[in-house]
Order: C-alpha cells, then structure tokens, then sequence
C-alpha cells in the first residue's frame, strides 16, 4: 500500500513539473514553448525528432549542449538547411563516418533530415562583435 503511494507521488510530482516547466516556456516564448500553432508540419515534425534524438547533444535549440559524450560537438542554430541536409547525408552514406553521427543519421528517412534540418534553420541569433561587446584597447 505504502508502495501505491510512493509511486503515485512521484508520478504527479513529475507530471506537475513537467507542467509548470511547459508553462514558463511557453510564457518565456523559448522554442521548447508547447503552443506550437504557427508551425508548419514540417516543423512539427522536425522539433519532435530534434526533442528525441538530437536535442542531449545539440539542444533543442542548436545550441550545443554537453549532454554527449563528446566536447567537441558543433552548435548547429543558425545554419543554412541545405547545408544541414548535405551534412546529416554525408553521414548517412558513410562519406563522413562518424562514430555517433553516422548511426544517428542512418535511423532517418529523407523527409526526417529536412525536417529536423528545417527546425534548426529556422532558428535565428543575434550577432554580437567583439569589438562593440569589450570595446577597443586603451592606446
Ligand atoms: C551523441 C551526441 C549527438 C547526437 C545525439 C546528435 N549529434 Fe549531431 N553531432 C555530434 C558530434 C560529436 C558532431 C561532430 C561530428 C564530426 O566531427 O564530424 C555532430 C555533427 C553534426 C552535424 C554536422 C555539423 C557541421 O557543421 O559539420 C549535423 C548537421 C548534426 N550533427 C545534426 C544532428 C541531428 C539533426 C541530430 C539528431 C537527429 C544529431 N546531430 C544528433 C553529436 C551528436
């Protein structure tokens, strides 16, 4: 019985969280935001294979994260699709072998790499200089 309610509550700790932390996105208008009425199907589907096979390594939001096991893994935000396209082919055809990346771009049909490769096109940065951010040395 005790079990029961162990279980209970951790299952509606997780599901309140997972609420709460829905909601602060979408009110933070972060691209994890669940209100995802103006996309197009395409990106639907490109943000839902991004959310489960790409997102621990490259963030949902092509910002790498350290999630892998790998320092050097590439932000990819901001990119152009076709490029993104061209890549994730490469490794799938094995012309680039890479130890993750050729296994993660083989369990992709060809409308999946569009679409995971249109998701993070779409996502825009701001540029920043360096020269306005630390200003120009003292003469
Ligand atoms: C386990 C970590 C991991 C996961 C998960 C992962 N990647 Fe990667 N990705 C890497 C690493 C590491 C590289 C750099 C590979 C290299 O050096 O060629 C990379 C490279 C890339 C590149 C090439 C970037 C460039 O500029 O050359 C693309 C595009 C890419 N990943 C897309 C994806 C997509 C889309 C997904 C999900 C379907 C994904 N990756 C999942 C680790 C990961």
């Amino acid at each position: 019985m005790k079990l029961i309610f162990t279980s209970l509550s951790i299952f509606f700790t997780i599901t309140f969280q997972t609420l709460l932390a829905d909601t602060k996105q979408a009110e933070t208008g972060s691209v994890g935001a669940t209100v995802s009425k103006n996309l197009t199907e395409e990106l639907r589907v490109g943000k839902a294979k991004v959310e489960t096979l790409c997102s621990a390594c490259h963030g949902l939001d092509g910002v790498a994260a350290s999630g892998g096991n790998s320092v050097i893994i590439p932000n990819l935000t901001a990119q152009h699709k076709d490029y993104l396209i061209a890549k994730l082919k490469d490794y799938k055809s094995n012309k680039i072998d890479h130890p993750q990346m050729s296994i993660i771009a083989q369990m992709l049909t060809d409308e999946e790499i569009s679409a995971v490769s249109e998701w993070y096109s779409r996502i825009k940065i701001r540029i920043f200089d360096p020269n306005l951010i630390l200003g120009k040395p003292s003469q």
